[in-house]
């Protein structure tokens, strides 16, 4: 998501989203009108600012969402997390929708170009998780005007995305929209195989989550609507193996038999003071094992370089999502290539066993003598790092993105480890997550892209989906609702002693995963959104 930003300033890059096609002169820049608190303010002791844009600038408008909106006054008591929820649940729509219309060669095929907020860019994990917060929502639909119009459109420009460049992570305006490509002043002097296209690519790290982002997008869509047909009639189909082809060539090790080094389809360099904003080894990365059946990943979902190449979160949900888009391949029958579908099982039950059997460590300051977690990377060759980032994929999050159960011995015990919850400098039992923060604002998993000290609360947003706890999912409600520094948006990361201290002002997708963790709390614990958070 975002590659760097500044503690509260201004995003990085200048911004287009006042003079997006559908709005009014009038309307201000989101990137700094969501820096201001707004009127009215709450009615609780936290006072949070109303941060919808007016009805007239909004980038999109679904009379579902609002109400949804409308009907969760109903179900939220106190009035500071129900002001949460209503400015953050529609922020993709209300803000991020950039543009919507078709491709010049074809007026069937729709096309959405999502942005990721404060960056005008499409990054394909951000918009398939901005569309997911409105997946309970989603319904068979041909209307344009429909959220299952705007679900195609990001599956259609994602496709094509992937055709054009399927090592990169985040892409320019599609062409029939007339908008300039944004310019990415980082990477102007990288050096990247294979060769892109700076007007149709932002950025090209190379994240395997990324290419899973567009396997989960395809399977949301199918799962809500069932319409496999669409699948079959578009670019879908020539991306999907592109997203294979891509992810196979990937597993491409360092070494061959005989100790000569193998060409890697993908190195990437970049002038930078950041570590994590290249990679070791003249671009290839650190080396990796023959033969252990995962994928290499050069990035992770914080667009910050891998330590070790196999990044065990992405492959886990890279072989979830394949084995749910192998159900729309098998769906198509007939129209789709021979023997496709079948690979596609094979290939996600293969990844699941080299998770199994490479994937899991002794993280050796848990129990006694240790206990069986899953590793954040390891390269095969025996090493491993034992942590987790807040970016989705995480390992926290692997049952929300359906790798695994929460009931999941290992899985159990790696939240703990990741969960470190109590501050000590030595080693000690559950202090196992280097990159877990304390602190009176916010206690929570962060990472290396805001560095120690900033907690971020998507991280807290998984542990709620991730929990059956009503203590530990209340204690994380109060700790989102009382950190945003009045603002009432979900920042990417905050100070874990000072919240007026936090990044990004305009994150759509960790706002929209805040929403679809509200649903789904209304679903599960309805009780719990009837508690009141004030302090
Ligand atoms: C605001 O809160 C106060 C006290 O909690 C309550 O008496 C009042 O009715 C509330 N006003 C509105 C408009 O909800
Ligand atoms: C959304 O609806 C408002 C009226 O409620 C309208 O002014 C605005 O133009 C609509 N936005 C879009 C993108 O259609
Ligand atoms: C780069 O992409 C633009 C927009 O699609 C296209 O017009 C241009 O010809 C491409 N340049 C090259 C060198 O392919
Ligand atoms: C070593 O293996 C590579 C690739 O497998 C092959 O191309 C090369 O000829 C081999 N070199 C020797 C000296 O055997």
């Amino acid at each position: 998501m975002a590659r760097r930003t500044t503690i509260i300033g201004a995003s990085v890059l200048a911004n287009l989203w006042a003079t997006g096609t559908a709005l009014g002169q009038n309307c201000p820049d989101y990137s700094s009108y969501s820096t201001q608190q707004h009127q009215p303010l709450s009615n609780g002791s936290y006072q949070l600012g109303y941060m919808r844009p007016d009805p007239g600038c909004r980038t999109f408008n679904l009379s579902e969402v609002e109400s949804t909106i409308t009907s969760m006054a109903g179900s939220i008591s106190d009035p500071d997390l129900y002001r949460l929820f209503l400015n953050a649940f529609p922020n993709t729509l209300d803000t991020a929708i950039r543009w919507k219309g078709v491709a010049a060669d074809n007026a069937d095929e729709e096309l959405t170009f999502v942005i990721t907020g404060d960056i005008d860019a499409m990054w394909l994990r951000d918009s398939a998780n901005q569309m997911q917060s409105y997946r309970s929502l989603l319904k068979v639909s041909t209307d344009r005007n429909s959220l299952a119009s705007l679900y195609r459109g990001v599956i259609n420009l994602q496709a094509r995305y992937l055709l054009e460049s399927p090592f990169c992570n985040s892409f320019q305006p599609p062409m029939e929209s007339g908008i300039a490509p944004a310019t990415n002043g980082a990477a102007t002097d990288d050096t990247v195989t294979p060769p892109y296209n700076s007007s149709q690519v932002f950025e090209c790290k190379y994240e395997l989550d990324s290419l899973a982002a567009f396997l989960e997008v395809s399977a949301d869509y199918y799962s809500a609507t069932g319409d496999a047909a669409f699948f079959g009639r578009f670019k879908w189909l020539s991306a999907l193996q592109a997203v294979i082809n891509t992810a196979t060539s990937m597993m491409t090790p360092t070494y061959g038999n005989n100790g000569t080094v193998l060409f890697s389809p993908y190195t990437f360099t970049r002038m930078t003071t950041r570590s994590t904003e290249t990679l070791a080894n003249n671009g290839l990365g650190s080396p990796v094992a023959a033969n252990t059946g995962l994928i290499r990943s050069a990035f992770r979902p914080s667009d910050d370089s891998t330590l070790l190449q196999l990044f065990i979160p992405a492959n886990m949900m890279f072989s979830h999502y394949l084995e749910q888009t192998a159900k729309i391949v098998d769906k198509l029958g007939a129209s789709a290539p021979q023997g496709l579908g079948a690979r596609m099982h094979a290939f996600a039950a293969e990844l699941r066993r080299a998770i199994l059997r490479h994937g899991i460590v002794t993280d050796p300051n848990a129990g006694t003598f240790g206990a069986p977690v899953y590793a954040y990377e390891v390269d095969g060759f025996g090493s491993s790092i034992i942590m987790d980032d807040a970016n989705i994929p995480s390992l926290l999050s692997a049952p929300f993105f359906g790798f695994t159960s929460i009931s999941d011995p290992v899985y159990q015990s790696t939240r703990a480890a990741i969960l470190s919850e109590t501050p000590r400098a030595g080693p000690n039992q559950y202090n196992s997550n280097p990159y877990f923060m304390h602190g009176p604002v916010i206690s929570g998993v962060g990472g290396p892209h805001q560095g120690p000290g900033y907690a971020w609360p998507m991280a807290s947003i998984v542990r709620i989906l991730t929990s059956d706890d009503d203590d530990e999912i209340a204690d994380q409600l109060q700790t989102l609702v009382s950190s945003t520094a009045g603002l009432g948006l979900i920042h990417e990361s905050i100070n874990t002693f000072d919240q007026t201290k936090w990044t990004r002002q305009w994150f759509s997708w960790a706002n929209g995963l805040f929403g679809q963790m509200i649903l789904d709390l209304k679903e599960r614990k309805p009780e719990l959104l009837k508690r009141s958070y004030q302090p």
